[in-house]
This record gives structure tokens, sequence and C-alpha cells, in this order.
């Protein structure tokens, strides 16, 4: 067995070294059930009291009765003593043949008792291994029943709780004497992470572990019935299957990385004493599983793979997807982000500038949800799809007795002017943004442009009021649907997005932490999941802040899981830190995903640099963090830092006024060189060099005011400079800022004075943040959207401003092509708010190896040697011309 996954109850541990997570499931399996049976593990052991002594067996039952009938008494070994209660337990027939109980459990036949060493799933490391006399198919159990091997049962739970479930999967008799099963456990939804939130999933649905260990004899309850399922994506459909039973079971439950996988199909073997009880035999899509390469050798457009399509939900400016289907691209599989819903305008139009591809929504996402439910009935009512009813509300509305082209007899009839509509152009759901304000409520809208008049005249007018418009918002559904301008379910291959949790930030006083859905601005999750529920993609992805596993004991990252599995996806989830995949920027963020049942579960990249983990994860996901085992081999690149990222940039002061400069300088680092390429160069698609004459974007800073500009120019230019390097500051030994007596305060042209006092009390005078320069050698905690130096090290390291946006970019890992747009502050939002796209890059990867069918079975995978150079279509003569 590999390393141990070491337990970090401190808050700083290195991501490189620290984590134990072998990809072989069953490995990890072992050794992380504590973590998360930790409370029931322990009971599920005790034995049931046994107070009835009589127990009435059958003639023939006792007939076959073995030798292994044995007085079991709690507590000694068969010897009398202590708290002596009697149990009629046996097993029956006789016993497995020696020879083959030895072949098949050969770990209790060992000479001397051993730690287990043979993988199988034990619910402790240190679980000490009972050595058998005999192993047994068949027995009967204290209180009437018949266990054959292999059956399912209830099994003795706590006083006062519900009882466990298990498959048995071994019957033995220990050498001395004493009765024994081995359990492998199921789990009730609220037994699994999703805890508290188990009501969102089927009572009777219970998940399968790879969790095992012994158990007395006694324990067994009663038989259970419990009916395997394969996973499928219709509910209903799924109801209907549901065969008379105790309980169901369609999915495993792994505990490395929450994982929720479909049950491999149907195995006689399954529950049987091998390691690979349920992992062995997982099909991909329909295809055996193959140790095969993705097709990342040609291009994806040279290889003509089928298109993914993408919807970037919460898109910002598209880092998450950008980075997605780059990874995608680099494994082979064509990736492409074909829809982006966003509220801010800014960050739209920043998007469609880098995706011209993409069909940009700037709206809410509740009011794209509701959008979808229309225009699916729009074109069923118009015959281009046919799974749904058509809907009343268009029949009644586009009714077919009235003409289009009566306008010109009701003008003339009432000498009114009447406007036709040339034209649809784009449709709504909600409010539509327009210059003259619309009084009207909330519903479906239609931009149209008028016979006659120039585009300044469009309009969005509502659908009811274009009841005799029938022909043209037919002509206008025909055209969207044909050219995919809105994705109807079924039709998308990836949902991705961060839904905004704001009412769990650390930040904010008023959240609630009793029931954090009931805050209004916690519910982008629920729209989230109400998304891919209607659309039904293959694979989601959702990013979001650790608060989502942290606040309210984890509450939103349970329902986040809890939804997912509830809509019958696979899932499981990981806590990633930027800077470990190449980023001198550490930002700790939590991934969730999912898969259809008929899709393989994309795993998670092991990182590729070393990052020491700053920030505090609940000890209950520390086992989420994407991370090597303890003690592990492979050699990890050396942490990036400001100076690698940052260096080749031209100096520009804190008034800089310039979008587009030129570079001035070639590029220093390897980061340099590749951040700076073409896209189809980072892609490898094409060798065509980026041209010389290209332009650096967004290279200028937030311009500070006057007064903190005066006091930015007095930082010291040296690591560690701060606004404590100010006249009149002083450190005292426990490192509090005090006021200098000796010195008279010092006060600004403005009156302002140099040294504010909210520096002076920020964290009760601990902190060295206030107006603080980085430095060359250091990484970043988190890029944030507000580039103020009050409370934030943001200071160049030796010009006097803050971080230019480009800066701030490249520390997310933005390609130098991608341009952004709307004010400076509104671009520092989009860059702040971005998915690392580095991080994205590389779940692209795995999520483009999901797709074909080769990604393994564990939670992670390692990523090519030299991601995301794997096409060696970078030369350094490239940057030569640029100086
Ligand atoms: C964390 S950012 C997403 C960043 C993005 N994933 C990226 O990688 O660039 C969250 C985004 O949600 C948007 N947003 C907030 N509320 C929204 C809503 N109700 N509907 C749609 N977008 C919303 C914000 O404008 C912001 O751009």
């Amino acid at each position: 067995m590999a390393g141990k996954r070491k337990t970090r109850s401190s808050s700083t541990s290195a991501i490189g070294d620290a984590v134990t997570c072998n990809s072989n499931s069953g490995d990890t399996q072992t050794k992380s059930t504590k973590q998360t049976r930790s409370s029931s593990s322990s009971s599920q052991k005790k034995s049931r009291r046994k107070t009835d002594l009589d127990i009435a067996s059958s003639g023939a039952e006792k007939k076959q009765a073995s030798e292994a009938v044995r007085v079991t008494v709690d507590g000694v070994d068969g010897n009398g003593g202590g708290d002596v209660e009697v149990s009629n337990s046996k097993f029956l027939g006789d016993p497995v043949p020696d020879e083959e109980a030895k072949r098949r459990w050969p770990i209790r036949y060992q000479e001397k008792e051993k730690k287990k060493s043979n993988g199988s799933k034990s619910n402790s490391d240190n679980e000490e291994i009972i050595r058998a006399r005999h192993h047994y198919t068949q027995a009967y159990v204290d209180g009437g029943a018949i266990y054959n091997l292999y059956d399912d049962a209830h099994v003795q739970g706590e006083e006062g709780g519900e009882h466990y479930i298990c498959k048995i999967i071994e019957m033995f008799e220990s050498i001395n004497g004493k009765l024994h099963f081995r359990a492998q456990w199921y789990y009730r939804a609220n037994d699994t992470v999703i805890k508290h939130l188990g009501h969102l999933i089927e009572p009777k649905r219970v998940f399968f572990s790879e969790v095992q260990d012994d158990n007395p004899l006694d324990c067994l309850v009663e038989k259970l019935n419990i009916a395997r399922l394969q996973l499928t994506v219709d509910c209903d459909a799924k109801k209907e299957k549901i065969p008379p039973c105790d309980y169901y079971c369609d999915t495993l439950y792994l505990l490395p990385y929450t994982t929720f996988v479909k049950l491999p199909s149907e195995n006689k073997e399954t529950g049987s004493e091998t390691s690979s009880t349920i992992s062995s035999d997982i099909e991909v899509n329909g295809k055996s599983e193959v140790n095969s390469k993705p097709a990342s050798t040609l291009n994806s457009v040279e290889n003509k793979q089928p298109e993914m399509k993408l919807l970037d939900l919460y898109s910002g400016c598209g880092a998450m997807s950008t980075g997605l289907c780059q990874g995608g691209i680099l494994s082979g599989s064509n990736i492409v982000t074909r829809w982006a819903v966003d509220i801010n305008e800014d960050a739209c139009k920043s998007l469609k500038l880098n995706h011209p591809e993409t069909e940009v929504r700037n709206e809410t996402a509740e009011n794209f949800l509701l959008l979808l439910k229309e225009w699916e009935k729009l074109c069923c009512y118009f015959s281009l799809i046919t799974n749904m009813v058509p809907h009343e509300e268009f029949t009644k509305l586009f009714n077919e007795e009235v003409e289009e082209d009566d306008s010109a007899e009701i003008e003339e009839n009432t000498g009114e002017e009447i406007f036709e509509v040339f034209k649809v152009l784009a449709v709504c759901y909600g409010v539509p943004k327009t210059k003259k304000k619309i009084k009207n409520k909330l519903g479906l809208y239609f931009k149209v442009s008028w016979k006659g008049y120039g585009p300044n005249a469009d309009s969005w007018e509502p659908i009811e009021g274009l009841s005799n418009c029938k022909e043209r918002i037919r002509d206008f559904v025909i055209r969207g649907f044909e050219s995919n301008i809105l994705p109807l379910p079924g039709l998308v291959d990836v949902v991705c997005g961060g839904p905004p949790c704001q009412g769990i930030s650390g930040f904010n006083r008023f959240r609630n932490d009793q029931n954090p859905l009931e805050d209004e601005k916690n519910q982008q999750l629920v729209v989230f999941m109400d998304i891919v529920r209607y659309l039904r993609p293959k694979y989601a992805l959702m990013e979001n802040v650790v608060d989502l596993v942290k606040f309210s004991a984890g509450y939103l990252g349970r329902y986040a899981l809890g939804r997912l599995v509830q809509m019958h996806y696979q899932s499981r989830m990981g806590i990633m830190a930027a800077g470990a995949y190449g980023l001198p920027q550490f930002r700790l963020r939590v991934f969730i995903w999912a898969a259809a049942p008929s899709e393989k579960l994309p795993q998670f990249p092991f990182p590729t640099h070393h990052v020491v983990v700053r920030g505090v994860i609940p000890s209950e996901f520390e086992g989420n963090t994407v991370a090597y085992n303890e003690g592990h081999t492979v050699k990890l690149q050396k942490i990036l830092v400001l100076e690698d990222a940052i260096s080749d940039l031209p100096p520009i002061e804190n008034s800089e006024t310039r979008d587009d400069m030129q570079y001035v300088n070639p590029p220093q680092t390897e980061f340099q060189r590749f951040i700076r390429l073409s896209e189809s160069e980072m892609l490898g698609i094409s060798a065509e060099k980026k041209s010389s004459k290209s332009l650096l974007h967004d290279h200028r800073s937030y311009k500070m005011n006057t007064d903190d500009y005066q006091r930015a120019c007095l930082i010291p230019i040296r690591k560690g400079a701060c606004f404590r390097d100010l006249r009149g500051v002083r450190v005292r030994a426990d490192n509090k800022v005090e006021w200098d007596p000796n010195v008279e305060r010092v006060y600004l042209p403005s009156g302002k004075p140099l040294v504010p006092d909210y520096a002076m009390s920020f964290v009760n005078g601990t902190s060295s943040k206030p107006f603080a320069r980085l430095w060359w050698d250091e990484t970043v905690p988190t890029v944030v959207t507000r580039p103020e130096p009050h409370n934030q090290a943001i200071l160049h390291p030796e010009q006097d401003r803050v971080l230019s946006i480009r800066e701030n970019a490249r520390l997310q890992g933005f390609p130098d092509f991608y341009k952004l747009c709307g004010s400076v502050k509104e671009r520092y939002i989009q860059v702040g708010n971005a998915v690392a796209v580095p991080v994205a890059r590389a779940l692209g990867y795995s999520l483009g190896l999901a797709f074909q069918g080769v990604a393994g079975d564990g939670p992670l995978y390692t990523l090519p040697d030299k991601f995301p150079m794997i096409k060696e279509h970078v030369s350094s003569e490239l940057f030569e011309e640029v100086a």
C-alpha cells in the first residue's frame, strides 16, 4: 500500500508532499475510510446483545449445523467470565474446503497475524487480521434468519439509531472459535458527504462502498433485498424500474474525493473476497476501458473530433471555459464554448472579443433558464423538435385567423400609423435592457427591426404584442434553432460555472449560517443546479470558493453534491491550489465534477508544481485536496514567483493611460515565453508564429489617488516594505504597530495623514499588508478584484503603483492574447473573478480524457510531462525578433 494521507490539522502543509492519494481507488478507499465513517465505524463492531437463549431452530437446521456451533461470550473468547450472553448462532453446512478457503482468503490462514497488505478494503489501516479456522457459505443467526454468503443484511445499529446495511462478503470461524462475518458497507445518503441534506435523496436509495470490516455474526439483524439498478439520467423511468425491495442501489460511494460513481455492471463475484469487488470492470460508454492514450498526438481540428458543446454559466470574461477548451484540445477533444451567460456587460464583451464563436448572453442565469424553457416550447410549437406536446400558450397566442399583411387595411380604417415588423433579431426573457424604460412585466421579448426604419428604431417587444407576427417569429426560431443560438435539453455536452455565493463570504456579517440557501445571495447555486437538471449535459463542472465547504459545516458543498446525486449524476469534489499548476499565486478553490451515467467521471489532475497549502480546509474535507501522497517520489517543479510571471513587462506609471503598448523586452522565463504565445501556438495547432508586432494589452494600473500615490512613493524598494516603514510608525516587540512618540505626525500636502489610522488599526495593528510592496521572490496569496493598496500587498516591487491589469492577468494565467473590455476597474474585476486558466486547462485535459473514454477509474491522474507545453511548437527563436 502506498503512503498514508497525512491528516493536517495545522494550516500549513506542502501540496506536493503532503497528501496521500493513490490513483488506485482501492488503496485510497482504505486509507480515507476513517475520515468519513469515523462516527459509525466503531459501533459497527458492537455485538448485538442477546437475551433470548431459547432460539427455536428447525430439525433440519440443527442437523446441518456444523462443528462450528459455539457459545459466544461477550468480552471473552469462549472461555467464560464477564457479561455472559449465549447465542445459538451457527454456521450451516460443511465448511469451504481448506484448499479453496486458503486460496480465496489467504490472509486469514497465514501463520502469523500481519497487518493487511493484500489491498482489501478495510475500515482501518490498523485492522487486525482475525485468523480463521474455517470459512462457510451459510449461517443461522440468532433471531431466526439464514444468511448466505453475499446476502445483503441489516446490521445492528447504535441504540436508538438505524441499522447499518451491508453485504456479507465472508463468513468464518476464528481460530479461537468466534463466529464472524465480513461486511462491505452500504451508505445511506446521510452517511455520505451529503449528510444532513440526505433528504434530497430518495430514502430507499443506498450507496455501495468499498469499506469493509469484520463483525461478530450475531450483529446480523435481518436479511435484505437490495435491488441493483443501472444508473440512468431518467429519474422517472428509473422509478418504474425499481422492483419491490427494501433498498435499491445504483451508485458506489468512494471516500477519496467524495466520489459517487455508477455501479459496475453486475458481476457474480461482486462482494467476493477480491479487492476488485466493485471497481474492476467499469465500462465506459459501452466500451471496456483500455489503457489507451488520448488522441492528443494530432490536434482535434485535424482529427475531426466531434465538437463538445460547452455552456459557460456566470462566465465572467470566460477564463474557466477558455482553460477548459484549451485543455480539452490538448487532450485531443474538440471542446468549444458555444454559449456563455453573465450579468456583467463588460465581462460579456470581453468574452465575445476573445471568443467570436460563442453566443454570449448578457442576462441573469435565472432569466436564461426561463428563456430556455420558452425556447424549447417555441421550437416544439414550430415543429422543430417533437419530444414534447406543443404548448397551448403559443397555439392561443398565434391565432391562425390573423393575417400578417392586414396592417395596411387596419391603417386605412383607423388612420393610426401601423408599424410592420421586418425581422425578428433576438430573444430574451425578463425585462430587456433598452434605452427607453419598459414598464412591462417579466416575460418573453423579441427584438425586432421595423420595416422602413433603420437599426436605431429596433426595439424589444413582448411576445403578446407580436401575436400577428407568427411568420417572422417562425423564421427567427428556425434560424436560431439551426444555428444553436440557445441550447436545448440533451444537446449540451458540458456546463461549467462558478455560481456566486456572496452569502457565504467571510466578510459578510449578515450571512445566514442556519440555512444558507434561504439567503438570496446564495440562490445562484440552486439556479446552477436547476440549469443542469433542465439541460441534462453529459458533464458539469462547478467551481467555488473554499467557503463552500467551510461555511455552515459545508452546507452548500453538500447541497451541490446532493443535487447532482439526486439528478443521477456521478460526481466528485476536489480542492485545488492554482499555484500547484504553474502560477505564482496560491488561490485555493473547490471544483465539483459531474458526469452523466453514460460517461466516464473526469479525474482531478495531480499538481505539477510544489506548493505549500495556506489557509484552512475543514478536516473532513482535507482529503479532497488534490495532491500527491505523503512520501511520493514524483519530482514536482519549483513553485513560481512573481519574477517568473512579470519581469519582462515594461515599466509604467501610476497614471498610465495606454491600453496597448509595445512589449519592449523579450520574454525572460519559460512562463513568459508560454504566456506570450498566440493561441494556436499554445495549442500546437499550427507552427504559425505570433507576429512580432503583437501588442501588449491591458498593461495599465488602477490609478491611485494623489494621497495614496504619495504614500506609495515613500515605501522603500525592498522585500517586505510597507506602511510600517513610513515616518512616525514604530513596531513593538510583539509585532504590533504604534505611533512613535518622538515623531510628530506627518501630513501630506492634502492635509491627510501620511499614515492613515486604518493602516495602524488593521488586524489590531499586527498586519503588514497596508501599502505593502510585493517582492520578486514571492508567490501572491490570491488575486482579488479590487486593486486597492489599503489592506493587501499589491504595490509593484520597484514601481510606485499597484500591479497592472495585465500583471494580475498573468498571475491568473491568462494568455497575453486575451484582451479585456470595460473600464480599468471592470477589467480588474474580470481578472480577479476568474478561474485561474492553468487550473481550468488541466481540468479541461481531464474532461477530454473522460470524453474519449480513456480516463482511469481512480480520482486522480498525472498530466503529461511538461504540460501544457506538450505540442512542442514553442521555439525559442520565436521571440528573438521581439525586442
Ligand atoms: C466568479 S465570477 C465567474 C468567473 C468566470 N468563471 C471566469 O472564470 O472568468 C462570477 C460571475 O457571475 C456573474 N453573476 C453574478 N450574478 C449573476 C446572475 N444572477 N446571473 C448571471 N451571472 C451572474 C458575475 O457578473 C461574475 O462575472
